[in-house]
């Protein structure tokens, strides 16, 4: 009897031993950890195999999110004037994308620049807005380029499009801007073009010289900011 009790005390401070040194704060005994521990890297983990000691990594330089592309013209007067002159529709004209950029103008512009694209809008019409001008005003004279240029940056009371349209749109919406031009013009109506292939969009100023010289131009440009910036960040990780 004696020798049970000296027994079940040994065996409850056993008991106690070796629980009390369990931290409620750590992973308990796993069985088959694969189950919980993943086997590949885990993104944003820490890992001293990586050159910076993290799995995530920034983007290759140049690199550029998909279906999205650099406008290469900048947000100032001299570039407006470039995009004006040397920036043309890169779509066809045709009845599918003229209709397309009509709906799109609907939604977007006609609220300040009116159905016909004179300048009186319902907003205009209940003095919400002023200034709004008519596309055919003889000192603006609106170009293709110049059209898509505001839509991307804005213009003073206008805002920019560029979040809510994509590259496709705001051309299609150039071209039934454009169209609008022409009637207030009195112009006869432009001929609808064939569509002979569809249009590959997107090529930006830079890529072009690119395809055309057969070598990189890019190289150099920019490469030293985007260094010195790696570097801050790398320092704020460690
Ligand atoms: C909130 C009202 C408003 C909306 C909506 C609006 N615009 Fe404008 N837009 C203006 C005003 C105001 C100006 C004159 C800006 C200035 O010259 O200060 C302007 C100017 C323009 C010009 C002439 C720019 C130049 O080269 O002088 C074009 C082209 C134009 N808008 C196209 C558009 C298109 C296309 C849309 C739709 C995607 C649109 N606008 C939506 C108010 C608006």
């Amino acid at each position: 009897m004696r020798s049970l009790f000296h027994k079940t005390i040994a065996l409850l401070l056993f008991a106690v031993m070796v629980t009390s040194c369990h931290d409620k704060d750590s992973p308990n005994y796993q069985y088959m950890p694969d189950m919980y521990e993943p086997v590949s890297y885990e993104a944003y983990g820490e890992y001293t195999v990586f050159e910076n000691g993290q799995e995530a990594k920034l983007p290759v330089e140049n690199s550029i999110p998909r279906g999205w592309m650099p406008y290469e013209y900048q947000n100032n007067p001299q570039d407006a004037a470039a995009a004006k002159s040397g920036l043309t529709n890169p779509l066809a004209y045709t009845e599918d994308n003229l209709n397309e950029g009509k709906q799109l103008y609907t939604i977007y512009c006609a609220i300040c620049h009116g159905d016909k694209g004179d300048g009186k809008g319902k907003l205009v019409e209940r003095e919400k807005i002023l200034g709004v001008p008519s596309y055919n005003d003889a000192g603006r004279a609106i170009t293709e380029g110049s059209v898509y240029h505001v839509m991307y940056y804005g213009l003073n009371n206008m805002g920019s499009y560029a979040s809510q349209t994509t590259i496709e749109e705001r051309w299609q919406i150039d071209h039934y801007v454009m169209s609008l031009k022409n009637s207030l013009d009195g112009a006869p109506e432009r001929e609808f073009e064939k569509e002979t292939a569809k249009t590959q969009l997107l090529p930006s100023r830079a890529d072009a010289d690119i395809y055309k010289e057969g070598e990189d131009v890019d190289q150099g440009q920019s490469g030293a900011n985007t260094r010195a910036t790696e570097e801050n960040q790398t320092e704020t990780q460690e």
